[in-house]
């Protein structure tokens, strides 16, 4: 939510932030702006829209100097225009600053700065950070104004600071994710990884209430008091190319066609002689029950991760949305685990449930695709999804990978418990990749029925079992590229309400599995047939009953039932993908959405 960046250094600093801006959009998209430091004044530029609108400027040529901060916006406060884009100064044009997260008490805040003088333009919370600083500003001073105001703030925060007069860059975090990209004779600041790559693969990641200090030649790292802190220069192992498009249209159909080869680096090393090698000290003789916290996407792969671990350690899971889990004052405690689900790492809500959940006793787990995010370092253990930057907002690769994790703490967990895994499973589980490219193949047949259903106002997702979150991720997907309303139900619950919205307009997605729910979901199927709603099966069964009531038929492979949700997952979100693309939406970017949400 909101992506960051800054640079110090000779290179020309407009060219170094638009880049970095470009690779953070998917974190907000409703306005940008930059500001550079030009010889002892800030110029700076705003832009209401997308980040072409700024490279567009002619302006924006004039944003060299030696430093400079950027930001592109997802608004919270204050609706999206220019004056709202960040970065905002203070009354005298002297400090610009960029901000991702959210200042609780800035309306108090605010107040007082009126009172005392000062002006206000924006209708944002992050104006009175400018403010703050202006009021604490003496010569000279300008770290321990920073540090000052930031004392002053409540809520979260990532800040890039500059002032005209100072050759120091500042940042500072609390709750909001930033690192520092660590260069030859310059320095970068970022949201988070994509925005440096391209210049560095060394950084910090800042924890809360530090802040760093940035010139060319020199990081220095200090808490609030003052005292200097020794920061870990991390190597990051992605490559540029993973963060580009690589001659796909948009990065959600490169992120689906990645998922053979991510499931197979999720699955590395995992499996050695059909044994599950994680290096986790968790045991499940000591464990009572087992939470999994999650939002989104990464909340439906819990939901699968629910009937996985359950059939294959016969411990009981409970499944919560994180910002439900943290305000219902959950029975948590010492013998628990909480398993936090999240491909940022930075989800606010997820991030403080796991701070519940260990103030309380228990112990946390995170199944986790960036590393070192804030998820990552704040639980006990952490299995790492291994499955390369996602950069599409809607999440594809992320949720199959997450599966894979949860399956193989399951496996893992079923067999310390003293539970035989079936070697099936294991044989099933590395043919997956496989198989889900045969799925892929397939991509252009299911951009055809993408056709036909292209106007839909509304749609239902119905599945059973395993397949009941499959339907509802199904859904979801569908809904935030392609904006028709969808609803994922399990498919016996149909009758209970969802049947009133039937008629021959309506698309129904089924996924059909060869298990023993079967029956029961081609008499769904006929219900719908009978009020002439247009029946879409997902299945692995050629079963002549299916044919008669389908209106079109998506062919899966065959694979064992606790497998099976990963192989109908992927041609929905082809469907989804195609029905967005032929409406004209850049699924990419999706209208309101963020691809990291790191407020509440
Ligand atoms: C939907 C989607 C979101 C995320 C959710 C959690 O396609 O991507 O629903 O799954 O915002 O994000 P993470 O996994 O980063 O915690």
């Amino acid at each position: 939510m909101c992506g960051i960046t800054g640079y110090i250094g000779s290179k020309k600093t407009y060219e170094v932030l638009l880049d970095g801006l470009r690779r953070l959009e998917y974190r907000g998209y409703d306005s940008s702006g930059i500001a550079v430091q030009v010889g002892n004044s800030i110029k700076f530029l705003k832009r209401k829209g997308k980040i072409i609108e700024l490279e567009k400027s002619p302006e924006i040529k004039n944003m060299v100097g030696t430093m400079g901060i950027s930001h592109t916006r997802w608004a919270t406060h204050g609706i999206p225009n220019e004056i709202n884009a960040h970065p905002h100064l203070d009354c005298k044009k002297e400090i610009a600053l960029v901000h991702n997260g959210i200042i609780e008490n800035y309306h108090q805040l605010k107040e007082k700065l009126v009172r005392e003088g000062h002006k206000f333009i924006s209708a944002t919370d992050t104006e009175v950070v400018a403010h703050l600083i202006e009021k604490y500003y003496k010569k000279n001073n300008f770290e321990s104004a920073v540090v000052r105001a930031i004392e002053d703030i409540h809520g979260s925060f990532a800040l890039a600071i500059i002032h005209k007069d100072s050759e120091k860059l500042i940042a500072a975090r609390r709750g909001s994710p930033l690192i520092i990209g660590v260069g030859r004779n310059e320095n970068f600041i970022g949201s988070d990884v994509p925005a440096i790559l391209k210049f560095t693969k060394k950084v910090i990641y800042l924890n809360d209430d530090e802040i760093a200090i940035l010139s060319p030649n020199n990081i220095i790292v200090k808490n609030l008091q003052g005292k200097i802190i020794r920061p870990k220069v991390n190597e990051i192992k992605w490559s540029l190319d993973q963060i580009e498009k690589g001659g796909f249209k948009h990065f959600m159909l490169k992120e689906i066609f990645e998922q053979p080869q991510a499931i197979s680096n999720a699955l590395s090393a995992r499996i050695i002689n059909n044994k599950i090698k994680l290096d986790l000290k968790i045991n499940p003789k000591n464990l009572q029950r087992i939470f999994l916290v999650a939002c989104g996407t990464a909340w439906h792969a819990g939901l699968v991760g629910k009937y996985i671990i359950e059939k294959l350690t016969r411990k009981s899971v409970e499944v919560d949305i994180a910002s439900e889990f943290r305000y219902r004052n959950p029975i948590i405690g010492k013998g628990d685990l909480l398993i936090a689900v999240s491909q940022s790492g930075e989800t606010a809500d997820t991030l403080e449930s796991i701070k519940l959940a260990k103030h309380q006793g228990a112990k946390t787990l995170g199944i986790v695709n960036a590393v070192g995010s804030s998820i990552a370092r704040e639980v006990d253990e952490v299995i790492y999804l291994q499955a390369g930057p996602e950069i599409g907002v809607a999440s594809t690769k992320a949720f199959t990978c997450q599966v894979i994790c949860l399956l193989l703490f399951a496996l893992y967990m079923g067999e310390k418990g003293g539970n035989k895994i079936e070697k099936i499973v294991i044989k099933d589980l590395q043919a997956l990749p496989k198989l889900i490219k045969k799925i892929l193949s397939k991509s252009k047949d299911i951009q055809k029925i993408a056709k036909k259903y292209v106007n839909a106002q509304s749609s239902l997702y119905l599945g059973r079992g395993i397949n009941f979150p499959i339907a509802l991720e199904g859904a979801l997907k569908l809904k935030e590229i392609s904006y028709i309303h969808a609803e994922g139900y399990p498919a016996g619950e149909m009758k209970h309400g969802p049947i009133a919205l039937v008629d021959e307009k309506l698309p129904v997605i089924f996924i059909a599995n060869d298990d023993h729910t079967l029956e029961k979901i081609i008499s769904n199927m006929e219900e719908i047939k009978a009020r002439q709603g247009k029946i879409i099966t997902v299945t692995n069964v050629a079963a002549e009953k299916i044919k008669k009531v389908s209106d079109d038929i998506i062919g899966v492979p065959k694979t064992s039932e606790i497998i099976s949700a990963l192989i109908n997952v992927v041609p929905l979100q082809i469907l989804a993908y195609y029905v967005a693309d032929l409406r004209g939406i850049d699924m990419d970017k999706p209208r309101n959405l963020a691809k990291s949400v790191t407020v509440e």
